[in-house]
């Protein structure tokens, strides 16, 4: 049987990523069937919206999406994000972003979290007014989808043999939405006694996160704080070339590199593919297909090993090089 896959290049360095990601699948032993789907800033230009319903429905039917990344231009007051605007319509309720050592000289060791963002509401509603020269953002944290999340986190947690989750939150300041998913999480804990479960507050988890990485093992915390602790995270094992993503509903998922478009690398064979290597080895875990999402896995880990890199890495190797050198080594 073919898994149904719903391809978005997107903008950017969407298209050189992805473009490299299919060539390295196109050596995995599982059979795609693919359809491409538009979004992003390209596509709002063309057809005056960045995500057309007819997107959004094709991956409704995937099986998973696997998507490069899309420019979100600030300047365009009503502009809709097309990959906050999926996550949102498709309840792909947890984004998850694993952040592992590499056998890179930028990379420190030890470190393997995997952080659970919450990925359809908190300030990322998107429900935004003016009102008399005072902008004001709604953030919406639910018990359903703190409870779900919860729940997804500690039995990722009990089945990948993790040892502790760790509760980030500001909870001490606002105390209500916090307050609430601080309070559904730790009720979720209380049938995980085997996993610890510990609270670090916000501010203090950034500054731990360079401190004492090595620390960490699962971290669940809300859609703003995820994002901007997954992007600090990646810093520490590579930065974001490197740095993969999977958010995950009920029936779906869509598959992409934490980083966004690079339009400066765009189209020049400079992006580094790993990032979204790695969230096709994600995917194919999510369809159950984890031992081919390991050849992947291994035959990244091997050509770093090998000391082949591209060069946000310090390396030397182009996209098309490092894609061809991670072909070679899937055992
Ligand atoms: P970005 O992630 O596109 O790039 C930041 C910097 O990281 C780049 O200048 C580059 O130095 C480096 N970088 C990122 N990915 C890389 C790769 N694969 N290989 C080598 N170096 C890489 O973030 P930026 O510049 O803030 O945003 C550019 C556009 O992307 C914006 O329009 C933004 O809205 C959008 N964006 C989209 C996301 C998505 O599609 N999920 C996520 C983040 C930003
Ligand atoms: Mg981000």
């Amino acid at each position: 049987m073919a898994y149904k896959i719903c391809v978005i290049r997107g903008d950017g360095i969407g298209n050189d990523v992805i473009d490299a990601s299919l060539k390295l699948l196109s050596h995995i032993d599982v059979d795609f069937d693919y359809t491409y789907a538009e979004a992003g800033y390209e596509c709002y230009l063309k057809n005056g919206t960045s995500i057309p319903q007819k997107t959004i429905e094709a991956c409704r039917n995937a099986d998973a999406t696997f998507f490069g990344a899309v420019s979100s231009p600030p300047d365009i007051v009503d502009y809709k994000s097309a990959i906050v605007t999926l996550r949102k319509e498709l309840d792909l309720f947890v984004n998850i972003r694993p952040i592992r050592s590499l056998p890179i000289e930028i990379s420190r060791p030890n470190i393997d979290i995997v952080i659970m963002r919450e990925n359809t509401e908190g300030m990322y509603k998107g429900i935004e007014r003016e009102e008399n020269g005072v902008a004001i953002a709604e953030r919406h944290i639910s018990e359903k989808a703190s409870r779900r999340l919860a729940e997804f986190t500690y039995k990722y947690a009990r089945d990948n043999k993790r040892k502790r989750v760790t509760i980030v939150h500001k909870a001490n300041v606002l105390r209500k939405t916090c307050g609430l998913f601080r309070r559904t999480v730790l009720d979720v804990s209380k049938k995980y006694l085997d996993i610890e479960t510990e609270e670090v507050i916000v501010d203090a988890m950034a500054m731990r996160l360079i401190k004492e990485p090595e620390r960490f093992d699962v971290v669940i915390t809300t859609n703003l704080f995820g994002d901007i602790l997954s992007d600090e995270a990646s810093q520490l094992v590579g930065g974001l070339g490197i740095s993969p993503s999977g958010n995950i509903g009920e029936k779906t998922g869509i598959f992409e590199p934490v980083h966004g478009s690079a339009p400066k690398y765009a189209g020049k064979d400079i992006a580094n593919p790993t990032a979204t290597f790695l969230s096709a080895a994600m995917m194919l875990d999510f369809l159950g297909e984890r031992r081919e999402g390991n050849r992947i896995r291994d035959g990244v880990f091997k050509t770093f090993s090998d000391g082949n890199k591209t060069k946000d890495l310090g390396g030397s190797l182009g996209t098309s090089a490092f894609t061809e050198a991670v072909i070679n080594n899937l055992k």
